[in-house]
């Protein structure tokens, strides 16, 4: 059998990152803008980026971070709110920057807490947002107490999004960072203008590896690794070619202090090594030949985007993760995998 030693492709965009603001900024846009020529950032800033100034001003703090000599453009989003008006959709439209709007349920994940308490409050919203073809971003789980953790997106997709999309019938929606396989089966049934994203780590991990050994809080994010057939069911999406799954690592950084904690906060950090920890997962899962549409032409073609022209290479090549980033002057960023050694190399 011949093995693949090198890969050459159309570059990538990611479908969904934090970057967070001020002075982690410049580390974390110099990670991304090596990789990806475009990203779709999220708005769970705090306080949020709920409207079109803010975003435009936030996207100018990431433009002044982009390394001299790169490529970056990023494509902004706005955060829902239970009260976000029509004509802000409007408006973030024309600015012509604004690529999506997404829906937190309010309490469910990082700096969301003036997210959406009931998805019905933005039914007109969102039925805006159909008529000019806004894509809605949704972080997929219900936020009630009673509901298992790990059962909180499947529970979502059948109480919250199946109603809302029969509700709104044109609207366009991403199911972000899908992690089960209820996920998987709801988009291969979907209609054609519903998608989701993957990230590498629910493609590599499975819950065990929050508890291998002692808990791990660098393998804890949310939505949270599930059992390994779930993680099989994300494989086999991404086997399948099928081409409304695509690329977002919901790369998530957190001070080093804030994930090591009594509370530690959910958010895996992968944007120093995105590329590599793909072709990982798709060397493993023996679906290289289907990574260049999933990391470079599923995306664009959803968001009606053009595809980037310039191609990327990523060789089969050792080399060892950093132990730690700085994020400031005052605290560090643990990335995945950091100190250990990885196979491939952009
Ligand atoms: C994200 C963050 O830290 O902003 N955390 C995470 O675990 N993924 C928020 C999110 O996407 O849920
Ligand atoms: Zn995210």
């Amino acid at each position: 059998m011949n093995i693949t030693e090198s890969i050459s492709l159309c570059r990538p965009d990611d479908w969904h990152l934090h970057v967070r603001d001020g002075s982690t900024l410049a580390t974390v846009i110099a990670h991304t803008a090596r990789q990806f020529a475009r990203a779709i950032i999220m708005p769970n800033l705090q306080p949020p980026v709920t409207d079109t100034a803010a975003a435009m001003a936030y996207r100018q703090r990431i433009l002044d971070n982009v390394p001299a000599g790169l490529d970056f453009t990023p494509l902004m989003t706005l955060y829902l709110t239970d009260n976000t008006p029509g004509d802000e959709i409007l408006r973030a439209r024309d600015s012509g920057m604004i690529h999506a709007v997404k829906l937190y349920p309010s309490g469910a994940t990082t700096h969301s807490d003036a997210g959406v308490t009931n998805i019905e409050k933005t039914y007109d919203t969102l039925a805006v947002m159909a008529e000019c073809g806004m894509p809605l971003l949704v972080h997929g789980e219900v936020t009630d107490p009673d509901v298992d953790v790990f059962d909180r997106e499947q529970v979502f997709i059948e109480q919250q999004l199946m109603p809302m999309l029969s509700a709104i019938p044109n609207l366009r929606v991403v199911l972000e960072h899908i992690t089960t396989q209820d996920a998987v089966n709801f988009i291969l049934d979907a209609p054609e203008r519903v998608a989701a994203t993957i990230t590498a780590h629910h493609l590599l991990l499975n819950r065990n590896a929050m508890f291998a050994g002692g808990i791990r809080p660098h393998h804890y994010c949310l939505p949270v690794l599930k059992r390994e057939q779930h993680r099989r069911a994300l494989i086999e999406a991404i086997r399948s070619g099928h081409p409304r799954f695509f690329l977002g690592t919901d790369s998530a950084p957190h001070a080093r202090r804030a994930k090591e904690s009594g509370c530690g906060c959910a958010g895996i950090y992968t944007a120093h090594a995105a590329l590599e920890l793909y072709v990982e997962a798709f060397e493993q899962a023996g679906a290289l030949d289907k990574f260049e549409a999933f990391a470079s032409f599923n995306g664009p073609d959803f968001y009606g985007l053009p595809r980037n022209t310039d191609k990327i290479t990523i060789n089969r090549k050792q080399w060892q993760v950093a132990s730690e980033f700085p994020m400031g002057n005052e605290d560090t960023i643990i990335p995945f995998r950091a100190g250990e050694s990885l196979q491939w190399k952009l």
